[in-house]
């Protein structure tokens, strides 16, 4: 089993190196190599996502990544910037369903932005389309406006498309996923006002029928945004497009207390994917050694489990960052009054002990 490791920038090094510690701890036959993305292989090479480094992406069978970016990069061209690699991944691999699952740990239901007795259990799934939507439909761009409400004004367009097949993969993804949990699936979309979406609601209803073991309804997304800080738990497994489900599993991830303690996973088609925490390179505190590993940990539980299929070794990685946090052991984002705030790496040899 090859892994690609890729740490990028700020507190991605940091965070990938504990992630390394305890996939090494495993005694499993993995095999690593670690390659250069984002800012730094920019400064050394000229380019965020070099060929050799999306070599070894696509002949791995999961990619560790770890966040990409830095302030000192917003003078670059779109095309050069650190951000662009991961698009890049995403694009060259294939990956089209992103698994953002928003869990609240019993010990930070006090950490999370809502009422404890609304996120106490907390265990729900975004799986956000990644490839389509309104982020890479053509045509897009800037012109002087031929008609509308200010005929010669400058004006700025995007597209939204989404097409069958594209939907129906990812609706699969998700009943499958919901076989696994509750059996619950939500799609989320915007029907009452988009043709995009009237075809989304259309193709996951046909889908839906070969899962009759599945229950599945459809949510408005502004209603889903409401109901996702009103009352959460009533979800389980939510499906939506790239634009709904960047906006919501972010809103998500606040009902669990932090970005720090949140992982994903992106995969294609033939089950390699690719694992990061959902936060990005942090540059505010990249360097102090405070930065919580979980989310990264985490993630490379979800590339045992998906990609790697290795169930028991991401099940003990799961039990030790829950005994852990029992222990009371806290990163400052997840700190509260009467627990021991501890730095990364302290963070990563306790999870490496409470593996057992
Ligand atoms: P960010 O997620 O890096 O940071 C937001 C806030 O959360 C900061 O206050 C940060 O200190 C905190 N935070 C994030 N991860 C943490 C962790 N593990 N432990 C403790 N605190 C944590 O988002 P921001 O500041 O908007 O972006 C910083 C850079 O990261 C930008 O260049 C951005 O483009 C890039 N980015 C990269 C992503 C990726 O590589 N997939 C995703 C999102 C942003
Ligand atoms: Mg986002």
């Amino acid at each position: 089993m090859k892994i690609a490791v890729l740490p990028g920038d700020g507190i991605g090094t940091e965070i990938v190196e504990q992630a390394v510690r305890v996939l090494k701890a495993l005694d499993l036959k993995l095999e690593m190599e670690t390659a250069l993305v984002g800012g730094a292989a920019y400064d050394a090479h000229g380019h965020p996502l070099p060929e050799a480094t999306l070599q070894l992406a696509k002949e791995a069978d999961a990619v560790l990544f770890g966040a990409v970016g830095d302030w000192k990069y917003d003078t670059l061209d779109r095309p050069l910037r650190p951000e662009q690699a991961i698009l890049g991944l995403r694009k060259n691999l294939g990956l089209f369903a992103n698994f953002r699952p928003a869990i609240c740990y019993e010990q930070l239901v006090g950490a999370s932005s809502l009422k404890p007795e609304l996120v106490a259990g907390l265990d729900i799934l975004i799986i956000r389309e990644l490839t389509g939507d309104i982020y890479f439909g053509q045509p897009r761009g800037r012109r002087v406006s031929p008609d509308g409400h200010f005929p010669g004004a400058e004006e700025a367009f995007d597209t939204m498309r989404y097409s069958r097949p594209e939907i129906e993969r990812i609706a699969r993804v998700a009943f499958e996923a919901a076989r696994k949990r509750s059996k619950r699936v939500t799609s989320v979309d915007k029907a009452n006002v988009l043709e995009t979406f009237q075809l989304w609601k259309d193709v996951v209803t046909e889908i839906g029928k070969e899962y009759p073991d599945v229950e599945l309804d459809h949510m408005y997304v502004d209603n889903a945004a409401m109901q996702l800080v009103k009352a959460p738990k009533k979800f389980d497994v939510v499906v939506t497009g790239n634009m709904f489900g960047d906006i919501l599993s972010d809103a998500a991830a606040m009902l669990t207390g932090s970005i720090g303690m949140l992982p994903s996973a992106s995969l294609n088609s033939s089950n390699q994917g690719l694992y990061e925490p959902s936060h990005g390179s942090a540059p505010d505190i990249a360097g102090k050694g405070v930065a919580n590993p979980l989310a990264t940990i985490l993630s490379a539980a979800m590339m045992l489990r998906f990609s790697l299929n290795q169930v028991a070794a991401a099940d003990r990685i799961e039990s030790a960052v829950q005994k852990v946090l029992a222990q009371g052991l806290r990163t400052p984002d997840i700190y509260s009054e009467g627990t021991t705030k501890v730095g990364t790496r302290e963070m990563g040899d306790a999870v490496l002990k409470a593996l057992g």
